[in-house]
């Protein structure tokens, strides 16, 4: 298994390129099984999550063709030869689930598994199958399954989403676009990725209108072409370098970085003292950290535009060497704090009460193995090694290839002694 090795305690810099979004991606691969036609997406990015998910379109019948390593990925969803998601597949990777409402559109009926819960949180699909339900879909759930059918095709209907979820969401939006007459979303959610999936579907020959906003509406039409679309670039990965620059010190540019999408991020490293220049224009953020120390700051996740809770943990990481106390609260999933014991293990003072953390920044962090057990928890343990006085290892680093490319040569252009190695896990 293998696991990084970082010796920390040096400042960054240099420039990292921003990769495709792993969310976005996830999503708009689904979109190409509203088609006969083939559709290519460039700045695809190459992650254990989007490779998985290409192979299960391959077993729905999807022409895959996306050389290892290329960032151009083609698919081919002329003719469905199954319409079946297999537990082993959704299981493993959640975001396969929003096969469903596409499959149910494009063919009329399908058979996807239920997700089961995952490590940061419950995480029920109960919204979106409630759309699905408004849209005429007959669904039924047997033995983990769920069985769906619209004999004569989705139907437009109104959906007030109880509560603000990007997936219900985006897999509600994907699935209308085929529906007969209007659908619209109410209290739909408002991520940067939503707005990526519509304009690729809106090139495809859709009629949405709203996305980025929480009203959203599709107008269906009878069929969707094929397109070339670039996935958007990746704003968690973008903030997730930003925070280890602003942790380590130095002098870092993010080059094809998403700076509208990271208001809430960057508000916050300026409050914790960190130079932060954003450039929209040319697509660059520069973070500078020469000596200042970091100030505490507080915050509580929310859906966009507030803090992300795909960054609360590389946050944490940061907090725990500012001066004073940061309470961060996670109000997305119930159970994202798994990076706290972790950093402890480094020497940060973090005590968990329920939905927050109180952090109580310390002098200094000092290397020590550390174990990850998600996507971000994983990397907030990277950003405090890069940070820590000498040797930390992180172990169980496949959570981190699922959704960071090329992470340890990214950071490695930029100074940063990190090394993956292959072995027992220490
Ligand atoms: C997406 O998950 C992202 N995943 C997550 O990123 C991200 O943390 C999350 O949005 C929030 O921004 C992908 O895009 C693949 P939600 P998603 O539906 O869509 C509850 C990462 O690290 N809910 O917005 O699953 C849910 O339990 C991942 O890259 C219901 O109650 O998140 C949660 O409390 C982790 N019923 C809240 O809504 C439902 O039917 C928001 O979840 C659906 C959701």
């Amino acid at each position: 298994m293998d696991r990084l090795h970082i010796i920390g305690g040096s400042p960054l810099s240099g420039r990292i390129p921003v990769s495709g979004a792993k969310n976005s991606a996830l999503k708009l691969m689904v979109a190409c099984l509203l088609t006969d036609q083939p559709i290519e997406f460039t700045n695809m990015p190459n992650l254990a999550d989007t490779r998985f998910l290409a192979q299960l379109l391959e077993t729905l019948g999807v022409e895959v063709y996306w050389p290892r390593g290329s960032s151009t990925c083609h698919l081919n969803a002329a003719e469905l030869k199954s319409t079946i998601a297999p537990y082993e597949q959704v299981r493993k990777m959640r975001a396969s689930f929003n096969v469903l409402g596409p499959l149910v559109a494009r063919s009329g009926h399908a058979t996807v598994s239920l997700p089961g819960g995952c490590a940061i949180g419950a995480r029920p699909v109960d919204l979106h199958l409630q759309a699905l339900e408004a849209m005429g879909a007959d669904l039924r759930v047997e033995q983990g399954y769920v069985k769906a059918a619209a004999i004569h095709g989705l139907k437009g209907a109104h959906i007030n989403f109880s509560t603000v979820s990007v997936g219900a969401t985006e897999h509600t939006m994907l699935a209308a676009t085929l529906a007969k007459g209007e659908t619209i979303l109410e209290n739909a959610a408002r991520e940067p990725e939503i707005e990526d999936l519509a304009h690729c579907l809106n090139q495809m020959g859709a009629q949405i209108t709203g996305a980025g906003t929480s009203v959203i509406r599709i107008r269906g039409v009878e069929a969707l072409k094929g397109t070339t679309y670039p996935v958007m670039p990746d704003r968690i990965e973008a903030g997730t370098f930003a925070m280890a620059a602003a942790a380590a010190g130095g002098d870092v540019t993010l080059d094809g970085a998403p700076v509208a999408a990271l208001g809430a991020m960057i508000a916050k490293l300026r409050e914790a003292g960190v130079a932060v220049d954003a450039d929209e224009a040319a697509s660059t953020i520069r973070i500078r950290r020469n000596g200042t120390p970091l100030k505490a700051v507080s915050l509580s996740t929310q859906p966009h535009p507030g803090f992300p809770t795909d960054l609360q943990a590389q946050f944490m990481a940061l907090m725990t060497l500012a001066s004073g106390t940061s309470i961060i609260r996670e109000t997305i999933f119930e159970n994202r704090f798994m990076h706290a014991p972790e950093l402890a293990r480094l020497g940060a003072d973090i005590t968990v009460r329920g939905q927050e953390a109180v952090v109580k920044g310390v002098a200094q962090l000092t290397g020590a193995p550390v174990m990850a057990t998600d996507l971000r928890a994983s990397v907030s343990l990277v950003i405090a090694g890069l940070a820590a006085q000498g040797e930390t290892v992180v172990n169980r680093i496949y959570h981190l290839d699922r959704g960071f490319e090329r992470l340890e040569e990214k950071l490695g252009t930029c100074g940063a002694k990190i090394e993956r190695r292959s072995g027992e896990e220490e």
